[in-house]
């Protein structure tokens, strides 16, 4: 009888300490101060649309249950990362939670207001084998709206804050500076470039490349692939974060956690090789000249003594 009631008492209990620590504390102690580079929703004139009557359409639509808009560090091409104070102002926020299609965090600017217009119209239009629906049914101005909010997606974002390394590899945390004290390499020298580069071939090559481009024999079996490390996006990588990247793999994917493998100083040393591959970036074409024009090939020419077979004559 009184084991019954304990046992509910008990039940009740546990249930209000989750509750109140994984809702009502939060709620309290976590309060992101603003960072500045939150979307900006009043950039577009209101004589041309309203990009915060189109929020709402975005969230009437349900647009985040298949859109998310939070960056991720893995999250190579989805535009700057996000921070807490980004999201102040957004309420309801629209993190959503699956990737049905791609993250629009940064959506803004990406592509033309009329081709958002097309594809939200009739996506299979302007992306073929699309599965996104079509919103074809909004009014004029609601979809005007809806255009605006997507093109101040991410305007207050710039690249300059792209990526940083985690606070424990920067000189910020007890941790970071162990770790810049403990680090004996310095990542500008030829010569660490070159240790690194050995280290490369052997460990890395396989997936990444023997110059770094994605392309090793590995990378086919790969669901996710091998990024090219040559590109120019990765000028931006810090040494810490170079380490980091390499330090820490890359969760949800094949990039090992090479701090389990190889020694700090190998992995500052494959810093120093990594920060040489980026120099060599792709060449983009912009006229015809800049072809690679292939040279005449020059023939033999053709005379009786080239082509017969020797007889020993000379
Ligand atoms: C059923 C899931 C689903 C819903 C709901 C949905 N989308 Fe999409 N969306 C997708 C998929 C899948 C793609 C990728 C294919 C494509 O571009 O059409 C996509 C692509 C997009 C893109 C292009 C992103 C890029 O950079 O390529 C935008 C913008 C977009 N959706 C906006 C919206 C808006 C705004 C709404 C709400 C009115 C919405 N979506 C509702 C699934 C959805
Ligand atoms: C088993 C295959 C595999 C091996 C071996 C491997 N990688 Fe990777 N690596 C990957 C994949 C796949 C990704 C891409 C993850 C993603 O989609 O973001 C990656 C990502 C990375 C990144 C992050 C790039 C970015 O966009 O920030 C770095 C840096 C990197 N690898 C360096 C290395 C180094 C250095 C080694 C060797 C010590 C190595 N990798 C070995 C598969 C591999």
């Amino acid at each position: 009888m009184y084991g019954y009631r304990l046992g509910a008492i008990g039940i009740v209990t546990t249930f209000f300490i989750i509750i109140f620590s994984t809702v009502l504390m939060p709620m309290v102690l976590f309060q992101p101060k603003p960072s500045g580079r939150g979307n900006d929703y009043d950039v577009i004139p209101a004589s041309v649309a309203d990009a915060k009557r189109g929020r709402q359409i975005y969230v009437r639509e349900g647009c985040f249950y298949c859109h998310t808009q939070f960056t991720r560090i893995q999250d190579r091409g989805y535009g700057p990362l996000v921070k807490e104070g980004d999201y102040v102002y957004e309420t309801p926020h629209q993190l959503g939670t699956a990737r049905t299609g791609p993250d629009l965090t940064n959506e803004g600017g990406r592509f033309p207001g009329q081709w958002q217009k097309a594809h939200l119209i009739q996506p299979r239009a302007v992306k073929p084998g699309s599965i996104m629906p079509s919103f074809s049914y909004l009014s004029e101005e609601d979809m005007n709206d809806l255009v605006a909010y997507i093109q101040s997606l991410g305007n207050k974002r710039t690249v300059t804050a792209f990526v940083t390394a985690p606070d424990e590899y920067l000189p910020t945390t007890p941790q970071g500076r162990a770790l810049a004290a403990g680090k004996t390499v310095d990542t500008n020298s030829d010569a660490a470039a070159n240790a690194g580069r050995g280290i490369y071939t052997q460990n890395c090559a396989a997936c990444h490349g023997l110059e770094g481009r994605g392309n090793g024999p590995n990378a086919i079996t790969l669901e996710k692939k091998p990024p090219n490390l040559t590109r120019d996006y990765y000028k931006q990588y810090s040494d810490e974060f170079w380490f980091y990247r390499v330090s820490e793999g890359v969760v949800g994917t094949r990039m090992p956690r090479w701090n389990e493998i190889l020694s700090p100083e190998q992995r500052w040393y494959l810093v120093a090789y990594l920060k040489t591959l980026p120099k060599d970036h792709e060449e983009t074409v912009n006229s015809l000249d800049q072809l690679n024009v292939a040279e005449p090939v020059k023939l033999p020419v053709m005379s009786h003594e080239v082509y017969e077979p020797h007889h020993g004559k000379e």
